[in-house]
Protein backbone atom coordinates (compact mmCIF):
# COMPACT_ATOMS: atom_id res chain seq x y z
CA UNK A 1 0.00 0.00 0.00
CA UNK A 2 1.38 3.18 -0.86
CA UNK A 3 1.37 6.27 1.52
CA UNK A 4 -1.54 8.73 0.88
CA UNK A 5 0.10 12.05 2.45
CA UNK A 6 -1.92 15.83 2.20
CA UNK A 7 0.88 18.74 3.10
CA UNK A 8 -0.39 20.66 5.94
CA UNK A 9 1.45 24.08 5.13
CA UNK A 10 4.02 25.52 2.62
CA UNK A 11 6.44 25.41 5.33
CA UNK A 12 6.14 21.74 7.01
CA UNK A 13 3.89 19.03 8.03
CA UNK A 14 1.97 16.28 6.07
CA UNK A 15 -1.40 14.64 7.30
CA UNK A 16 -0.76 10.68 6.65
CA UNK A 17 -4.37 9.52 5.40
CA UNK A 18 -5.93 6.51 5.85
CA UNK A 19 -3.30 4.60 8.64
CA UNK A 20 -4.48 3.46 11.65
CA UNK A 21 -1.02 3.39 13.46
CA UNK A 22 -2.60 0.71 16.07
CA UNK A 23 -2.47 -1.98 13.15
CA UNK A 24 0.59 -4.25 12.90
CA UNK A 25 2.77 -2.31 9.95
CA UNK A 26 5.30 -3.86 7.91
CA UNK A 27 9.26 -2.99 8.23
CA UNK A 28 8.84 -1.70 4.58
CA UNK A 29 5.70 0.29 5.05
CA UNK A 30 6.74 1.98 8.45
CA UNK A 31 9.90 2.76 6.74
CA UNK A 32 7.76 4.93 4.17
CA UNK A 33 6.06 6.72 6.78
CA UNK A 34 9.83 7.31 8.58
CA UNK A 35 10.65 8.74 5.28
CA UNK A 36 8.03 11.31 5.42
CA UNK A 37 8.85 12.09 8.78
CA UNK A 38 12.31 13.17 7.51
CA UNK A 39 10.83 15.13 4.47
CA UNK A 40 8.44 16.97 6.47
CA UNK A 41 9.78 17.39 9.73
CA UNK A 42 5.77 16.71 11.05
CA UNK A 43 3.01 13.74 10.32
CA UNK A 44 -0.14 14.47 11.58
CA UNK A 45 -2.69 11.23 11.67
CA UNK A 46 -6.05 12.23 12.23
CA UNK A 47 -8.65 9.70 14.14
CA UNK A 48 -6.45 7.57 16.16
CA UNK A 49 -8.19 5.94 19.41
CA UNK A 50 -5.85 4.09 20.73
CA UNK A 51 -4.89 3.09 23.90
CA UNK A 52 -1.71 3.86 26.25
CA UNK A 53 -0.21 1.07 25.42
CA UNK A 54 -1.23 1.31 21.12
CA UNK A 55 0.74 5.06 21.63
CA UNK A 56 3.76 3.78 23.17
CA UNK A 57 4.00 0.20 20.80
CA UNK A 58 3.61 2.87 17.82
CA UNK A 59 6.25 5.38 19.13
CA UNK A 60 8.64 2.57 19.57
CA UNK A 61 8.87 2.41 16.14
CA UNK A 62 10.99 5.27 15.74
CA UNK A 63 13.44 4.41 18.80
CA UNK A 64 13.83 3.74 22.06
CA UNK A 65 11.67 5.52 24.28
CA UNK A 66 12.80 8.40 26.67
CA UNK A 67 11.34 7.64 30.47
CA UNK A 68 11.00 11.14 31.28
CA UNK A 69 14.11 10.87 34.20
CA UNK A 70 14.42 15.17 33.44
CA UNK A 71 10.87 15.50 33.96
CA UNK A 72 9.65 13.52 37.01
CA UNK A 73 6.71 15.57 37.72
CA UNK A 74 5.20 15.49 34.71
CA UNK A 75 5.14 11.72 33.81
CA UNK A 76 2.62 9.30 34.10
CA UNK A 77 2.34 7.24 37.11
CA UNK A 78 2.34 4.06 35.58
CA UNK A 79 3.71 4.58 31.94
CA UNK A 80 6.79 6.64 32.80
CA UNK A 81 6.94 6.69 28.47
CA UNK A 82 4.41 8.91 28.34
CA UNK A 83 4.64 12.73 29.67
CA UNK A 84 1.06 14.63 30.71
CA UNK A 85 0.50 17.82 29.30
CA UNK A 86 -2.77 18.86 31.07
CA UNK A 87 -5.14 21.60 32.68
CA UNK A 88 -6.45 18.19 34.47
CA UNK A 89 -6.14 19.11 38.82
CA UNK A 90 -4.47 16.48 40.43
CA UNK A 91 -6.71 14.02 42.36
CA UNK A 92 -6.04 16.49 45.01
CA UNK A 93 -7.78 19.47 43.64
CA UNK A 94 -4.80 21.11 43.22
CA UNK A 95 -3.44 22.50 39.68
CA UNK A 96 -1.96 20.17 37.40
CA UNK A 97 2.31 20.28 36.81
CA UNK A 98 1.99 20.37 33.55
CA UNK A 99 -0.54 22.86 32.99
CA UNK A 100 2.18 25.23 31.00
CA UNK A 101 4.35 23.11 29.48
CA UNK A 102 5.37 24.10 26.35
CA UNK A 103 4.46 27.88 26.31
CA UNK A 104 7.47 28.88 24.61
CA UNK A 105 9.09 28.03 21.78
CA UNK A 106 11.56 25.07 22.15
CA UNK A 107 12.61 21.47 20.71
CA UNK A 108 11.92 18.91 23.29
CA UNK A 109 14.84 18.11 25.80
CA UNK A 110 17.23 20.59 24.52
CA UNK A 111 17.97 20.90 27.80
CA UNK A 112 19.65 18.15 28.72
CA UNK A 113 22.69 15.84 26.99
CA UNK A 114 20.30 13.79 25.01
CA UNK A 115 18.09 15.94 23.06
CA UNK A 116 14.84 14.18 21.64
CA UNK A 117 15.01 13.29 17.95
CA UNK A 118 11.29 13.47 18.00
CA UNK A 119 7.74 13.40 19.79
CA UNK A 120 4.11 12.06 19.65
CA UNK A 121 2.04 14.00 21.16
CA UNK A 122 -1.72 12.73 21.18
CA UNK A 123 -4.46 14.87 22.04
CA UNK A 124 -7.12 13.83 24.09
CA UNK A 125 -9.23 16.50 25.17
CA UNK A 126 -9.52 19.27 23.18
CA UNK A 127 -10.94 22.31 24.34
CA UNK A 128 -13.76 23.85 21.93
CA UNK A 129 -11.37 26.49 20.36
CA UNK A 130 -7.70 27.18 20.35
CA UNK A 131 -4.61 25.39 22.20
CA UNK A 132 -3.22 24.99 18.99
CA UNK A 133 0.50 24.51 18.33
CA UNK A 134 2.63 25.88 16.33
CA UNK A 135 5.66 24.28 14.92
CA UNK A 136 8.61 25.95 12.71
CA UNK A 137 10.74 24.40 10.24
CA UNK A 138 14.11 25.35 11.47
CA UNK A 139 15.71 24.00 7.84
CA UNK A 140 14.20 26.88 6.55
CA UNK A 141 15.04 29.28 9.13
CA UNK A 142 18.71 28.21 8.90
CA UNK A 143 18.51 28.58 5.00
CA UNK A 144 17.02 31.54 4.51
CA UNK A 145 20.12 33.69 6.63
CA UNK A 146 22.42 35.62 4.78
CA UNK A 147 26.17 34.16 4.42
CA UNK A 148 27.43 36.45 6.32
CA UNK A 149 24.63 35.94 9.27
CA UNK A 150 25.52 32.07 8.80
CA UNK A 151 29.38 32.77 9.33
CA UNK A 152 28.45 34.41 12.47
CA UNK A 153 26.70 32.08 14.11
CA UNK A 154 28.57 29.12 12.62
CA UNK A 155 30.43 28.12 16.03
CA UNK A 156 28.01 29.65 18.13
CA UNK A 157 26.37 27.75 21.34
CA UNK A 158 22.96 28.72 22.97
CA UNK A 159 22.28 27.48 26.82
CA UNK A 160 19.52 25.77 26.92
CA UNK A 161 17.43 26.46 30.49
CA UNK A 162 14.85 24.12 31.49
CA UNK A 163 11.41 25.29 32.67
CA UNK A 164 9.47 27.97 31.15
CA UNK A 165 9.27 31.56 31.35
CA UNK A 166 5.66 32.19 32.44
CA UNK A 167 6.21 29.24 35.37
CA UNK A 168 9.70 31.47 36.00
CA UNK A 169 7.68 34.42 36.50
CA UNK A 170 4.31 32.86 38.63
CA UNK A 171 4.84 32.85 42.08
CA UNK A 172 3.09 29.52 42.27
CA UNK A 173 5.96 28.25 39.60
CA UNK A 174 9.43 29.36 41.23
CA UNK A 175 9.70 26.33 43.74
CA UNK A 176 9.49 23.94 40.27
CA UNK A 177 11.61 26.20 38.49
CA UNK A 178 14.25 25.89 41.23
CA UNK A 179 13.87 21.86 41.12
CA UNK A 180 14.06 21.90 37.05
CA UNK A 181 17.63 23.48 37.64
CA UNK A 182 18.74 21.22 39.70
CA UNK A 183 17.36 17.92 38.51
CA UNK A 184 18.92 20.11 34.72
CA UNK A 185 22.20 21.85 34.78
CA UNK A 186 22.18 24.46 31.70
CA UNK A 187 23.35 22.49 28.69
CA UNK A 188 25.23 24.59 26.17
CA UNK A 189 23.57 23.40 22.41
CA UNK A 190 25.25 23.90 18.98
CA UNK A 191 23.05 27.03 17.28
CA UNK A 192 23.62 25.82 13.99
CA UNK A 193 23.20 21.68 13.99
CA UNK A 194 23.72 19.17 11.11
CA UNK A 195 20.31 16.95 11.28
CA UNK A 196 22.33 13.18 12.08
CA UNK A 197 19.81 11.31 9.32
CA UNK A 198 19.71 14.08 6.35
CA UNK A 199 22.94 16.28 6.96
CA UNK A 200 21.08 18.92 6.31
CA UNK A 201 21.83 22.21 8.64
CA UNK A 202 19.28 23.93 10.80
CA UNK A 203 18.77 26.85 13.64
CA UNK A 204 18.69 24.94 17.44
CA UNK A 205 17.67 27.81 19.46
CA UNK A 206 14.27 28.75 21.11
CA UNK A 207 12.72 30.73 23.82
CA UNK A 208 14.77 28.46 26.26
CA UNK A 209 17.92 30.22 25.13
CA UNK A 210 19.02 33.51 27.42
CA UNK A 211 22.56 34.02 26.13
CA UNK A 212 25.23 32.18 24.35
CA UNK A 213 28.33 30.57 25.65
CA UNK A 214 30.66 32.73 26.54
CA UNK A 215 28.87 35.92 25.88
CA UNK A 216 26.79 37.77 28.44
CA UNK A 217 23.06 38.10 28.07
CA UNK A 218 23.12 41.95 27.37
CA UNK A 219 25.65 40.48 24.32
CA UNK A 220 23.56 37.60 23.39
CA UNK A 221 20.03 38.81 23.44
CA UNK A 222 19.28 40.83 20.29
CA UNK A 223 20.93 38.08 18.25
CA UNK A 224 18.77 35.52 19.61
CA UNK A 225 15.54 37.92 19.59
CA UNK A 226 16.57 38.43 15.71
CA UNK A 227 17.05 34.58 15.04
CA UNK A 228 13.57 33.64 16.85
CA UNK A 229 11.84 36.40 15.30
CA UNK A 230 13.15 35.23 11.95
CA UNK A 231 12.61 31.44 12.57
CA UNK A 232 8.58 32.13 13.69
CA UNK A 233 8.17 34.07 10.52
CA UNK A 234 4.53 33.13 9.10
CA UNK A 235 6.51 31.48 5.94
CA UNK A 236 8.16 29.19 8.18
CA UNK A 237 5.33 27.67 10.42
CA UNK A 238 2.20 25.93 10.51
CA UNK A 239 -0.21 26.08 12.99
CA UNK A 240 -1.92 22.76 14.25
CA UNK A 241 -5.88 22.97 15.12
CA UNK A 242 -6.58 19.72 17.17
CA UNK A 243 -8.74 17.82 16.80
CA UNK A 244 -9.78 14.79 19.97
CA UNK A 245 -7.62 11.58 18.60
CA UNK A 246 -5.25 13.17 16.64
CA UNK A 247 -1.68 11.97 16.79
CA UNK A 248 1.17 14.84 15.30
CA UNK A 249 4.34 13.39 15.42
CA UNK A 250 7.56 16.34 14.82
CA UNK A 251 11.27 15.88 14.83
CA UNK A 252 12.65 18.07 16.93
CA UNK A 253 16.39 17.87 15.28
CA UNK A 254 14.69 20.83 12.46
CA UNK A 255 11.63 21.70 13.79
CA UNK A 256 10.12 24.14 17.15
CA UNK A 257 7.13 24.59 18.64
CA UNK A 258 4.83 26.26 20.59
CA UNK A 259 1.64 25.40 22.63
CA UNK A 260 -0.39 28.31 22.58
CA UNK A 261 -2.42 29.17 25.43
CA UNK A 262 -5.16 30.65 23.14
CA UNK A 263 -8.20 28.76 25.05
CA UNK A 264 -10.66 28.84 28.11
CA UNK A 265 -8.50 28.04 30.70
CA UNK A 266 -12.11 26.52 32.55
CA UNK A 267 -12.33 24.32 29.87
CA UNK A 268 -9.41 20.87 30.15
CA UNK A 269 -6.77 20.56 27.83
CA UNK A 270 -5.45 16.89 28.25
CA UNK A 271 -2.54 15.79 26.02
CA UNK A 272 0.29 12.93 26.30
CA UNK A 273 3.72 12.52 24.54
CA UNK A 274 5.83 10.11 24.26
CA UNK A 275 9.82 11.21 23.86
CA UNK A 276 11.75 9.39 21.29
CA UNK A 277 15.58 9.55 22.67
CA UNK A 278 18.11 11.07 20.36
CA UNK A 279 21.78 11.35 19.97
CA UNK A 280 24.03 13.31 21.98
CA UNK A 281 24.83 16.77 21.67
CA UNK A 282 25.73 19.60 23.68
CA UNK A 283 27.52 19.86 26.91
CA UNK A 284 27.50 21.61 30.54
CA UNK A 285 27.77 24.79 31.73
CA UNK A 286 28.27 26.46 35.19
CA UNK A 287 25.65 28.86 34.96
C1 LIG B 1 4.98 20.04 24.13
O1 LIG B 1 5.67 21.04 24.10
O2 LIG B 1 5.47 18.92 24.06
C2 LIG B 1 3.48 20.16 24.24
C3 LIG B 1 2.90 20.89 23.11
C4 LIG B 1 1.42 21.09 23.26
O3 LIG B 1 0.85 20.80 24.30
O4 LIG B 1 0.81 21.58 22.31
Amino acid sequence: MALKLRKLSYALGAEVCGVDVSQPMSEAFFGEIYDAFLDNGILLFRDQKITREQHIDFSRRFGELDRHDALPRDRHPDYPEILLVTNEPKPDGSPSDSRYTGRQWHSDMSFTLVPSLGSLLRGITIPDVGGDTVFANMYLAYESLSDGMKNMIADLHGIQLSGTRKINSEASGVPRAEEQKKLNPPVAQPVVRVHPETGRKALYLGDKVKRFDGLTEPESKPLIDYLNQHATRFEHIYRHQWRQDDIVVWDNRCTMHLALGDFDETQRRHMERTTVLGTPSGYVVND
